[in-house]
């Protein structure tokens, strides 16, 4: 479980995070939804310990993330994958060392294991036989495919995707909402989604929040907020937010 109290963060006097409260229960799909520059990426980085609240508590699996040593941020963060917002492979590297990144950093895996457990994660996200192909040799789909194939090699509990399909065509975006869900089911992974995208956030979420003001100002199941959440869900989409 994840669970911010009352998190306020600014940076000199930008005032970002403003009392986030936010609870993501096991195995659960959130989606947060909001305007540029309104906080949602500085959020996951407090998740994972990159940045720290100036108030307030980021709690994961019972643990103060804030308080967390060097070797308990490392722990942490075998557990929690992240697909960053810009995808970021390392360019200078395989597809296959890209995904082994962190088995290879973590893990005493011989060289048979890692190929088996890279295959794996590429079968995953449905790629195959990729692994010797350089990054500019992939197209964006596919490089958001690695990217998240490299965010399940050790086999997280939690995955953050930091906008996983801004940049995709319809199809893709909707073949990564798939795959999301699909990653959620059938590995039973809790799951934040933040995105612009109200309709992947809708067709994929159990619950949507929307961030406002540098706070939660609405949250529900799709349903729910659509009635509850439903102004600031139409100014959102309308560009008024
Ligand atoms: N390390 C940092 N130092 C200073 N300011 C920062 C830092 N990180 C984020 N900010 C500021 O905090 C605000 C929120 O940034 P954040 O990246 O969380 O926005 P966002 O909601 O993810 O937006 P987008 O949808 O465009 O990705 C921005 O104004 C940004 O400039
Ligand atoms: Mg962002």
């Amino acid at each position: 479980m994840i669970e911010f109290k009352d998190v306020y963060k600014s940076f000199d006097d930008k005032h970002v995070l403003r009392g986030i409260n936010l609870t993501v229960n096991e195995g659960e799909l959130i989606s947060i939804l909001g305007p540029s520059g309104c906080g949602k990426s500085v959020t996951l980085k407090h998740i994972i310990g990159i940045l720290q609240p100036d108030r307030g508590e980021v709690w994961v699996d019972g643990q103060f993330v804030p308080k967390l040593s060097r070797n308990g941020l490392q722990e942490l963060r075998k557990r929690v994958g992240v697909l960053f917002q810009s995808a970021a492979l390392f360019d200078s590297m395989s597809v296959k060392e890209n995904v082994a990144f962190m088995l290879r950093m973590h893990t005493r895996m011989l060289e048979t294991e890692i190929d088996k457990r890279v295959a794996e994660c590429l079968a995953q996200v449905e790629l195959r036989g990729v692994e010797e192909l350089n990054p500019d040799e992939l197209s964006g789909g596919m490089r958001k495919r690695v990217g998240l194939a490299r965010a399940i090699a050790m086999k997280p509990n939690y995955i953050l995707y930091d906008e996983p399909t801004t940049g995709l065509d319809p199809k893709t975006a909707i073949i990564i909402g798939d795959l999301i869900v699909r990653l959620q089911r059938q590995l039973n992974i809790t799951s934040i989604v933040v995105t612009h995208d109200v309709k992947l956030a809708t067709d994929i979420s159990d619950r949507i929040a929307l961030f406002h003001d540098g706070k939660v100002a609405a949250i529900g199941a799709p349903a729910e907020i659509s009635q509850d959440g439903g102004q600031l869900i139409r100014q959102f989409m309308e560009g008024q937010l």
